[in-house]
């Protein structure tokens, strides 16, 4: 990946430490890793078997010796020993040199990291995470909120006088902000999003044909059918899961409007938070808004109609950034390049 070991020196790195994926890019390079959130362990040894897209692989599927776990639930650290893990794996995958000798880095070639984290976490959670990627490896550790850090990464000019929208629907926190003048000057932490809408799935599934299946069938149905708007072309598919009353496999038919039923309610939730946060926002910063739009990032951002749907209840433009599930780390990596911006967007950071 590099020329040189000296290279190293300029590595510099933001991570979008999400919920669902964790993507880390380098300062001048671009996005290096896009893995899922997940670590697996064994459970007695506590050892650390895969990370990334190999752990998701074994999430539902593991023997009892093994467990699957995603250390980050609703934004947040749950598990603090697996996250640094997960952390530390990252960080040295970004600095093995070609040959993979698994050579460590001394501590002058340790990067600067900027980490993106949710808008509502604690002052406790915040300190676990910069231990985590101290700890991890990190030389300096700076955090950045998450609607700050996408909204820089959508490209808005966050430092003008002029008010911006953002909306970043993630897997465990949906993330409304109003930024003007480099500052939040609202903001509102939901702990419902994607996720949300996979147990929503499982749910329906449950209640409607007594079918019980697992969350990542229950993504890819969010994925392939979820919408929020009706659709021109609405679309079916087969669900595999297993039938209660018998115990056996069983395959059911369902449709875009079911999977719109099944979630409706969460993104009821996000819709009206966003009403929330409008009926707030001073009414200068709101004609700005009516202009520049409301910016919809995060993998949520994805669901077909979802625009449409917040357009139609806000009466308010909206649009979604380019490659939504990206922008969170664009953002962190953009900071990375100005430092006068890191300075005045940083929640928190510095030498250990
Ligand atoms: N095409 C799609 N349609 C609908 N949902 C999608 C699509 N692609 C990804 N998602 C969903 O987006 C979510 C992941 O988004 P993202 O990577 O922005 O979250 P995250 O940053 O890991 O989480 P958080 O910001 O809450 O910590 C998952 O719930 C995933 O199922
Ligand atoms: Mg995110």
């Amino acid at each position: 990946m590099f020329d040189s070991f000296w290279t190293l020196f300029a590595h510099d790195i933001g991570i979008d430490l999400g919920t669902v994926n964790t993507l880390v890019a380098i300062k001048g390079k671009g996005i290096v890793i896009r893995e899922p959130s997940v670590v697996a362990i064994h459970k007695k040894t506590r050892q650390v078997l895969a990370v990334g897209t190999d752990a998701k692989r074994m999430l539902g599927r593991t023997p009892a010796v093994i467990e699957a776990i995603r250390p980050l639930r609703d934004g947040v650290i749950s598990d603090f020993d697996t996250t640094e893990a997960m952390l530390r794996h990252f960080i040295q995958k970004v600095h093995q040199n070609p040959k993979g000798s698994g050579f460590r880095l001394p501590r002058i070639a340790r990067p600067r990291v900027v980490i993106g984290i949710p808008s509502g976490v604690t002052e406790v959670e915040r300190r676990a995470v910069q231990d985590a990627a101290l700890s991890a490896g990190a030389r300096q550790a700076f955090l950045i909120e998450e609607p700050m850090a996408a909204a820089i990464g959508a490209g808005l000019k966050i430092e003008d006088p002029e008010g911006n929208f953002i909306v970043d629907i993630g897997g465990g926190t949906t993330e409304i902000a109003v930024i003007s003048l480099g500052g939040l000057v609202l903001n509102r932490s939901l702990r419902v999003a994607g996720d949300e809408m996979d147990q929503d799935i499982i749910n329906y599934m449950r209640m409607r044909y007594g079918v019980l299946i697992g969350e990542r069938t229950a993504e890819d149905i969010k994925i392939e059918l979820g919408s929020a708007t009706v659709q021109t072309h609405e679309k079916e598919a087969v669900v595999r899961g297993r039938e209660l009353a018998s115990g056996l496999p069983k395959s059911i038919r369902i449709s875009t409007a079911e999977i719109r039923e099944a979630i409706s309610e969460t993104i009821m939730q996000i819709v009206s938070s966003i009403h929330d946060i409008l009926e707030e926002t001073p009414p200068e910063l709101l004609s700005d808004i009516l202009e520049r739009g409301i910016v919809l990032t995060g993998g949520g951002a994805l669901i077909k109609g979802l625009d449409k749907r917040i357009s139609d209840e806000t009466k308010m433009p909206v649009l979604v950034a380019d490659d939504p599930l990206t922008t969170v780390v664009r953002g962190c990596s953009k900071v990375l390049d100005d430092l006068d911006l890191l300075s005045k967007v940083k929640v928190t950071g510095g030498l250990r």
